[in-house]
């Protein structure tokens, strides 16, 4: 077994990749998948998917075109294990083994639950619950047979997480105080330097507010998004503000120190909208071209992206069929034989 640090994170197959997932997530984890002293695990979490969507077709496309991306970026998968959630059953069988040492008290806390909850009181439903599927209150388990069944050490995540891998160190505690000691407790990896962009609105970018600007847009598209971002009504020739300016954080999130300095003069100067918006445009364009060619080309290719993961898919169940086997013997499903 590896005795490198294990970095793992999942990614929902809901939507597709936009420029803040790139740059909060896709980005990091890329760089990362080619540093040689951690052992990245990074997976199409499919299974989570169905707790938000039940379009068939929607969570296929999103898992087609959130792997392409991530292919077309340059992850390196003889480093970093890529897979998808559903090609490894032990997942999904650790999920079950783990909510039988969860306490529901523990679930009735989770962030989601409570805000479907505190939604409904507010609406004045009767009924706390409604609409709360079994899905969405187990989520934080299956999030931890995630991370457990691979005994991971650092989770990346967004602050909204944390909660969740806290509650993984939790069960695996649990589990472990029972069974005999199993499990790493897993740290949340939440970066404070990476950029949070802002969207089409001015707020965060995020699918949830269809504010986005997706990653790989083709040339019109993107350039229509951009001229679309929402600014300020300020004239050419007055001095502009960059750092509430939502162009300006997504050009900031790309281009070098010294482009971004150059930039910084001309809001001084008092730059026009327009222009900046071309500027941003010409520059997220030049500098996502090749990889949105590769991206298409993946798209028009899924038998090569089923092919990596599969292969992933292989390297995780080498790591998850003998931790199950382990787990199974400690909680008495053996065989009977002697
Ligand atoms: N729930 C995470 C999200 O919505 C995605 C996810 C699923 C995940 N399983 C995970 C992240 C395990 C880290 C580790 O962003």
């Amino acid at each position: 077994m590896s005795t490198k640090s294990i970095v793992l994170t999942g990614i929902t197959t809901t939507g597709t990749p936009h420029l803040g997932n790139y740059v909060g997530a896709i980005r990091p984890a890329i760089e990362a998948s080619r540093d040689h002293n951690v052992l990245p695990f990074y997976f199409l979490a499919d299974y989570h998917a169905l707790i938000k969507c039940q379009d068939p077709e929607r969570v296929r496309q999103s898992t087609l075109e959130i792997a392409a991306a991530w292919l077309a970026l340059g992850l390196d998968t003889e480093n970093a294990v890529f897979y998808r959630q559903s090609d490894v059953p032990e997942i999904t069988e650790l999920a079950w083994i783990l909510s039988c040492v969860t306490a529901k008290g523990l679930m009735n806390r989770a962030h989601a639950y409570k805000a479907a909850v505190q939604a409904n009181e507010e609406s004045g439903e009767s009924d706390p619950d409604k609409g709360v599927t079994m899905g969405l209150f187990n989520y934080p388990i299956l999030m931890a047979a995630d991370i457990l069944i691979f005994n991971a050490n650092k989770v990346p995540v967004g602050k909204d997480q944390v909660q969740h891998i806290e509650m993984a160190r939790d069960i695996a505690g649990r589990f472990n105080h029972i069974y005999g000691e199993h499990f790493v407790l897993p740290e949340a990896d939440v970066s404070e330097d990476t950029a949070v962009l802002c969207g089409l609105d001015g707020r965060k970018m995020s699918k949830s507010y269809d504010n986005t600007v997706p990653l790989f847009a083709p040339e019109k598209q993107l350039r229509k998004l951009i001229m679309k971002i929402k600014t300020n009504s300020l004239l050419p020739g007055e001095p502009k503000d960059p750092d509430t300016c939502t162009l300006f954080g997504i050009y900031r999130a790309f281009a070098t120190k010294e482009e971004t300095t150059a930039i910084r003069r001309r809001y001084a100067e008092g730059i026009a909208w327009g222009e900046m918006k071309n500027i941003l445009f010409e520059y997220l364009d030049d500098h996502l071209k090749a990889a949105r060619e590769r991206y298409e080309a993946l798209l028009q290719a899924p038998d090569k992206i089923e092919e990596a993961l599969q292969d992933g898919a292989r390297k995780a169940r080498s790591y998850s069929a003998p931790l199950i086997r382990k787990v199974r013997h400690s909680i008495g499903i053996r065989s009977l034989s002697l």
